[in-house]
């Protein structure tokens, strides 16, 4: 859960429908983008063509997140986003939600300190208060921890789904009492799990897939999209780099010519 409280103060970063010009009329070029999202897909099948078992999978799934985890932060990345868990993962077989639960329980455990100690602020989107009490403890103790930390944020989406954020969001608001007939999207924006962070530059997913599974469906309003054929696993610091300067290669245009 975030501390996130519904409000009509658009955020600064991302103010709303303000879209950033140059003076001379030209849509402006972002190098770097400031917040990169990826769908971390394929695991499963990066596993079955090596007969492994799934878990092996996820194992090196959650080595290539560490490993682009620091190539972002090496680009200048202000903020990775990664959907871990989503909502609807709970249909998987309990033994494979065991198996993602103790990965989470490793990371948390042997990657805190570095995390740390790096300056990356750790941050759910979600609610993880569906785990089991340890995990979800864990999970409150590191975010409280590195809360200070400025130089990047990690932002991990656990059991999250898009349309329970927005759902959410707009009960935030209307518990605020605020007047629902002025409800703007600022308003939205500043209620969503994703409210403390830069607006949404460029998505991935990988493995082939061309969806976006209930991630982040307000948020890639303007956002870049990059589909990749890689593997989650086979992912690390050179298709990120890769992915950013594709993405450094695009023309934002937010709507204008
Ligand atoms: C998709 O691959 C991946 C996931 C459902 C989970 C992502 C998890 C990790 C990268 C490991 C790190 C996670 C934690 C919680 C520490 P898939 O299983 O859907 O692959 P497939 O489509 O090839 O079957």
């Amino acid at each position: 859960m975030t501390s996130n409280s519904a409000s009509a103060e658009p955020r600064p970063e991302s103010a709303g429908s303000v879209i950033p010009r140059h003076v001379d009329g030209t849509a402006p070029r972002h190098p770097v983008p400031r917040h990169v999202a990826i769908i971390m897909d394929g695991n499963g099948r990066w596993a079955k063509a090596r007969g492994l078992p799934r878990a092996a999978g996820h194992k090196a799934g959650a080595e290539a997140a560490r490993k682009v985890l620091r190539a972002s932060g090496e680009a200048g990345v202000e903020c990775l986003t990664l959907y871990a868990f989503s909502s609807e993962n709970w249909r998987r077989p309990e033994a494979e939600i065991n198996d993602l639960m103790g990965l989470l329980r490793f990371y948390l455990q042997s990657e805190l300190n570095s995390l740390h100690r790096e300056g990356i602020r750790l941050k759910i989107i979600g609610d993880h208060n569906a785990f089991k009490p340890d995990v979800a403890k864990m999970i409150d103790h590191a975010v409280s921890k590195t809360a200070a930390n400025t130089r990047m944020t990690l932002a991990i989406a656990l059991n999250y789904g898009a349309r329970a954020e927005i759902v959410k969001a707009v009960g935030r608001i209307a518990g605020s009492g605020a007047d629902m007939a002025q409800i703007s999207e600022e308003m939205i924006d500043a209620a969503l799990d994703t409210a403390e962070l830069p607006p949404l530059d460029l998505l991935i997913r990988t493995s082939g897939e061309q969806r976006l599974s209930n991630f982040l469906l307000w948020q890639v309003a303007y956002s870049e999209m990059l589909f990749v054929d890689t593997l989650w696993p086979d992912f690390g610091a050179e298709a990120l780099n890769a992915a950013l300067a594709d993405f450094a290669g695009r023309e934002r245009r937010f709507g204008g010519l």
